[in-house]
């Protein structure tokens, strides 16, 4: 495979959109990280890993691709050798704004990570249990009785109800957010303007929301940031926006894709779903082994502020260079077996979360949604299968048929 990729590369290196490529860059592997290249991208870190664990790559305008976890906390940790800006998206998000505070370096980063923290700690996530158990409950309540349905919703639905409630999104708008979201997350790499269309959408949904509750505050994140305070400042309408955009993108599709690859794994695994069910606390182990194995967020990407060698390989300032997480994540050096899913397994230093300054704020929410959802499903249905064959990426159908 390798073989026929880099011939397939060096057929296109010269030209990308009309831009000249970097035919001398070295190793080269043809990575991708979205759409059907899903389909074989653990193959693809079983190559890179054996063969070129740092390799170029001509897609997005060309990259770097970083696959050892070694390397990739090297350079989570080192942010003036490589930035987040101009973003961390790749490609991007239908948008040329800044997320923030994805593609904010430090310094400035800390104030908006002082300012954002308070909002996910454990113990304020743990105040949301209650109403995420009561949301899954009334979401399977939905669909009870059906001799198969789309649990694609159920994935959906628990994080955008309990975060969309908590950060004051109205949720009688929710089945426009899903749509958005489909549009800027997933549909981006077949169709810029579809994302992009969507992107401008959602900005003046979050502009006119962010007016209304500087008008009329009630008790919820975007009416708390409004009061906040960045070393002495207020937060501008500006800054706002790009960081509500960002929990928009960030909080919902995550712990969604989390959700449904569980259950998707789980319907095709009855010995592993009858070992949950009978002793659910083993539930937030396998939810670290779905994390770490099957995680939605597989890459983010760098931008090189100087010329750097990593890895034994060269790069110049200026280059794109992409975590592969989802590489680290079964990375041979730190994981044993890392193909596969051992819903036990002991060690699992998986950087799912990402891993430096930027390491996911939501990471004590995601895991609590991701366990309730996994719970209260599993109680309801013991025993399930796939109605329909499903990738185990992807937006579309997930058809569970429960097993009376
Ligand atoms: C399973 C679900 C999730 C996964 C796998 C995930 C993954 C990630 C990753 C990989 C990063 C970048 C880290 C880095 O570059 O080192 C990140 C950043 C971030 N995530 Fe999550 N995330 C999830 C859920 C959430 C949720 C529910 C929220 C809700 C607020 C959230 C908010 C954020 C924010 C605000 C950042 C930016 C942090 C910064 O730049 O300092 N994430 N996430």
């Amino acid at each position: 495979m390798l073989a026929q990729r880099r011939d397939s590369l060096h057929d296109r290196a010269h030209i990308n959109k009309g831009k000249i490529m970097h035919p001398q860059r070295t190793p080269r592997f043809s990575f991708d990280f979205h759409g059907s290249s899903l389909d074989t991208i653990f193959d693809d870190y079983q190559t890179m890993h054996n063969q070129c664990p740092v390799s170029w790559s001509e897609h997005y305008g060309g990259f770097w691709t970083l696959t050892r976890m070694e390397d990739i906390r090297v350079a989570e940790h080192d942010w003036d050798t490589f930035s987040v800006a101009p973003s961390m998206i790749l490609p991007s998000f239908g948008t040329d704004r800044p997320l923030i505070p994805l593609d904010i370096d430090p310094p400035e980063l800390t104030g908006y990570r002082q300012i954002l923290l308070p909002f996910f700690t454990p113990k304020r996530m743990d105040a949301l249990l209650p109403r995420t158990h009561e949301i899954a409950n009334d979401l399977l309540d939905d669909v009870a009785n059906q001799d198969v349905f789309d649990a694609s919703v159920y994935s959906r639905m628990v994080p955008a109800m309990v975060f969309g409630e908590y950060c004051g999104f109205p949720m009688q708008d929710a089945a426009q957010f899903d749509q958005w979201v489909e549009d800027i997350v997933f549909a981006r790499t077949d169709d810029e303007t579809i994302a992009r269309a969507a992107a401008a959408d959602v900005y003046d949904y979050f502009r006119d929301l962010i007016a209304q509750r500087r008008r009329d505050p009630g008790e919820d994140v975007i009416s708390a940031l409004l009061q906040a305070d960045n070393r002495g400042q207020k937060l501008t309408d500006d800054e706002m926006l790009d960081i509500c955009y960002l929990l928009f993108v960030a909080g919902l599709e995550t712990t969604a894709g989390t959700i449904r690859v569980a259950l998707w794994h789980l319907a095709q695994e009855p010995e592993a779903l009858a070992a949950l069910v009978a002793d659910p606390s083993r539930i937030p182990k396998a939810t670290e082994e779905f994390l770490r194995a099957l995680s939605p967020v597989q890459a983010m990407a760098r931008t090189l502020k100087v010329d750097t060698t990593i890895g034994g390989v060269a790069m110049k300032a200026g280059e794109r260079v992409v975590l592969a997480f989802g590489a680290a994540n079964r990375d041979p050096e730190v994981f044993e077996c890392p193909h596969d899913i051992q819903l036990d397994r002991s060690s699992n230093p998986h950087i799912a979360f990402g891993a430096g300054a930027h390491r996911c704020l939501g990471s004590n929410l995601a895991r609590r949604e991701v366990n309730v959802a996994l719970q209260e499903f599993i109680a309801r249905y013991p025993k399930f299968e796939l109605a329909e064959p499903t990738t185990w990426h992807g937006v579309g159908r997930l058809a569970i048929r429960p097993i009376l």
